[in-house]
């Protein structure tokens, strides 16, 4: 197998350095990284999916609140002005995305940082919020990588796997989680072939989860998403895992549109339903999914994909981007940690009190 794909990746330079995130809304046509040198541009490259799975857009936020304090160490400003630009960034970043928790996780330690060492000097504390930054990035692989191993174990021999949406290398800092799982398994010496949906409007399954597994010579086949009951019905699947942008206390899990679909699917047909995510995806504050925020796109990615739109002008859309999955169609959370089968309050409570 091959290294798979940087989604993100940092670059030192004399003056500091700067931000380089890979352009998934050109993939898998064209393979072009954008720099960044600031929290608005990191923002609007959350905002228009440049980088987008919730670990990477947690890593990239990470990043833009550093670019934000480097940018504002180069101006003679006074510490005033200087606290009141890193909350803007702040802001700015915390208004990018609604739905994937690991973004204001990711803010939420950033702040904690910059409260610890409030007292350095602007310099230095740019420098300390770099180094938060590389560390929540780093540590992202080391994460999945325990996702993996645990998720791995749960995969038979010969099994064939749907996911939905990307969860691979490209939505965190690498190895993935749902794919994750599935490298893991790989790596360990199973055969596995991945079911990849297409994944309308936004074709990540398509462009994206196809796309790394071809990479790195996985056996993968693309379909769309309306066909996945009838690979089903047919015997054909084997087992599902997803990722997930925010799961509740409960074990309901928000992910991407038409999980919940699946999800009914498998329960049906007797197949386990598989979530693999860091416990930075977990929003204990929220007693179900139904508090879960979930982002509305724009219309044009349903009447139709880049310039050649299809639908009718002037025709009502809906663009929900995730859906939330109810506990009890979940065989299993894999987390870093542990795996937790049938979730429920308690069992994800105690995820958190080892
Ligand atoms: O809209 P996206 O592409 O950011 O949605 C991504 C997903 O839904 C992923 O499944 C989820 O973030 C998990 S990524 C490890």
């Amino acid at each position: 197998m091959s290294e798979p794909v940087q989604a993100l990746r940092w670059r030192d330079t004399a003056q500091g350095g700067y931000l380089q995130m890979l352009d998934q809304t050109r993939l898998p046509a064209v393979f072009h990284y954008r720099d960044y040198d600031s929290a608005a541009g990191v923002a609007e490259g959350i905002r228009s999916m440049v980088v987008r799975g919730a670990p990477a857009i947690g890593v990239a936020a990470a990043y833009g609140v550093a670019l934000e304090a480097m940018r504002w160490c180069q101006v003679a400003a006074g510490s005033d002005d200087f606290n009141h630009a890193l909350d803007q960034g702040f802001a700015t970043l915390a208004a990018s995305r609604p739905t994937a928790v690991n973004l204001f996780w990711a803010l939420d330690r950033m702040r904690v940082c910059w409260q610890k060492h409030a007292t350095q000097t602007k310099g230095e504390l740019a420098a300390t919020l770099l180094k938060e930054a590389k560390f929540i990035h780093e540590d992202d692989v080391r994460i999945n990588r325990a996702i993996g191993a645990n998720g791995a174990a749960l995969l038979p021999d010969g099994a064939r796997v749907l996911t939905h949406c990307n969860a691979g290398a490209l939505a965190t800092a690498g190895h993935g989680t749902a794919l994750g799982v599935i490298r893991s398994a790989v790596s360990a010496g199973k055969q596995i072939r991945v079911i990849a949906d297409e994944t309308r409007p936004f074709l990540q399954g398509a462009r994206l989860t196809a796309w790394e597994m071809v990479q790195e010579n996985i056996p993968v086949t693309l379909i769309t998403d309306n066909m996945a009951g009838h690979m089903m019905a047919h015997g054909e699947i084997d087992a599902i895992v997803v990722g997930t942008d925010r799961v509740a206390a409960n074990g309901d899990v928000a992910n991407k549109i038409g999980t919940y679909m699946v999800a009914v699917l498998a329960q049906r047909h007797k197949i386990p339903f598989y979530v693999a995510c860091p416990l930075s995806t977990i929003d204990m504050t929220l007693t179900s999914g139904s508090q879960i925020p979930i982002e509305e796109r724009a219309r044009e990615e349903v009447t139709g994909y880049r310039d050649c739109q299809w639908a009718a002008e002037g025709v009502d859309v809906r663009n929900p981007s995730f859906d939330v999955t109810p506990a009890e169609l979940v065989t299993a959370i894999i987390t870093e940690t542990a795996v937790i089968h049938h979730p429920d309050l308690k069992s994800m409570a105690s995820l958190f009190s080892r």
